[in-house]
């Protein structure tokens, strides 16, 4: 029995392409247990796990690790060289959760194959197997060929989303955007929205791929603002009623944005749940009904919309703004469990963001200064 992790509509994402094509191999290759495929991020040098076909025992899910505390990872990264384990257990020695998992489910060989697209390097695909030596050099050959078309998969995806990126900076530079979402601002709540999201991948049974949906969709949040005038937008002093019925129309135009940008660029299995047209339009709900522009309640606000409503308040709030000096990360959580306390905001989403304090500090850190959201 395959270990799939979603339910219906597999065959429209990536996990579903990968089970197909393991389903394929096992008639050539039924001792080959599991395929893994890792991707990279390359900005902080990790490697996560992000899509798998499983046949049998417990699924990895949320985990990561930088490449360069693996220094056999790193050399086939920067070699696009193949590895085949015949006898992992004499192989492994090292501490890494993810030997332990590799060992602990009983995986005994393994091939090895990095992802390159159009010379950066993508991430690594593990077939894994339960008995030594399954990777004969013929299987190998089969095996690369597989490693070939899950790495066009993965690609195409990618590249479907960073035109859609480039396409809303193109539009953004055309409408000399000027406002206080910089650049930095964006790099930030991504983070933090992809922290949150990976905090509650084990209580809420979330895949990576919707982790990652996140953070890759979280800095359109504001994209309708594009179609706000700048009279508005940039008034200094405080908006009228009229100007704030305008101003909150950000939400809806920014949807009909992404809507057509999707359709035009053939969105694929990353966006397949609408992820990005939900933060784009539902970032200001709130759990009591009082956001805009719906006024939806609790969970009839997409979890991915209430996850970049609390990155970006948390970011705003330990951001200086013209009106506000930055605020100490500790003063900032206390605000958000006032927000919480006031039925604003959901109390799970926050604790994930705040037991993860030490990584909250290194984003805010790293991304201090402000560098322009790069596709
Ligand atoms: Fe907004
Ligand atoms: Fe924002």
């Amino acid at each position: 029995m395959v270990n799939l992790d979603e339910g219906a509509g597999l065959e429209t994402t990536l996990s579903g392409h990968l089970n197909f094509l393991h389903e394929r191999l096992s008639v050539i290759a039924p001792d080959v247990e599991r395929i893994a495929c890792a991707l990279y991020d390359a900005d902080e040098d990790l490697l996560k796990t992000f899509i798998n076909s499983t046949r049998s025992g417990h699924v990895i899910r949320g985990y990561q690790y930088r490449l360069s505390e693996s220094e056999s990872l790193s050399y086939l990264a920067e070699a696009n060289e193949t590895r085949v384990i015949e006898d992992i257990p004499a192989a492994l020695n090292t501490e890494t959760a993810h030997s332990r998992y590799v060992l602990d489910e009983g995986y005994l060989s393994s091939f090895t194959v990095p992802m390159r697209y159009r010379g950066a390097f993508l991430g690594m695909i593990f077939f894994d197997s339960r008995t030594y030596g399954t990777f004969t050099p013929d299987l190998q050959r089969e095996l690369t060929l597989y490693a070939q078309l899950i790495t066009a998969g993965v690609a195409s995806e990618f590249v479907a989303i960073r035109s859609i990126i480039g396409t809303i900076h193109v539009a953004r530079d055309l409408t000399e955007l000027r406002d206080i979402e910089t650049g930095a601002h964006l790099e930030r709540m991504a983070r933090y929205a992809r922290l949150i999201a990976r905090g509650l991948v084990e209580p809420l049974d979330l895949t990576d791929e919707f982790v990652e949906a996140v953070f890759l969709f979280a800095p359109l949040h504001d994209i309708g603002k594009i179609g706000i005038p700048d009279r508005i937008l940039l008034k200094p002093s405080r908006l009228d009623m009229d100007e704030w019925e305008i101003m909150r129309t950000h939400t809806t135009k920014g949807r009909a944005m992404v809507d057509t940008i999707a359709r035009d660029l053939g969105m694929g299995a990353l966006n397949r749940e609408d992820v990005m047209g939900n933060i784009v339009e539902l970032h200001h709900e709130a759990l009591n009904g009082s956001g805009y522009p719906y006024g939806l309640e609790g969970e009839q606000i997409p979890l991915e919309a209430r996850i970049v409503s609390v990155a970006d308040i948390f970011d705003a709030l330990t951001s200086a703004r013209p009106y506000k000096p930055n605020w100490a990360i500790e003063r900032a959580f206390d605000e958000l469990d006032r927000l919480v306390a006031a039925g604003r905001i959901d109390g799970r989403i926050v604790s994930a963001l705040a037991a993860q304090e030490g990584e909250v500090a290194e984003v805010m850190e790293r991304h201090a200064e402000a560098a322009a959201w790069s596709a």
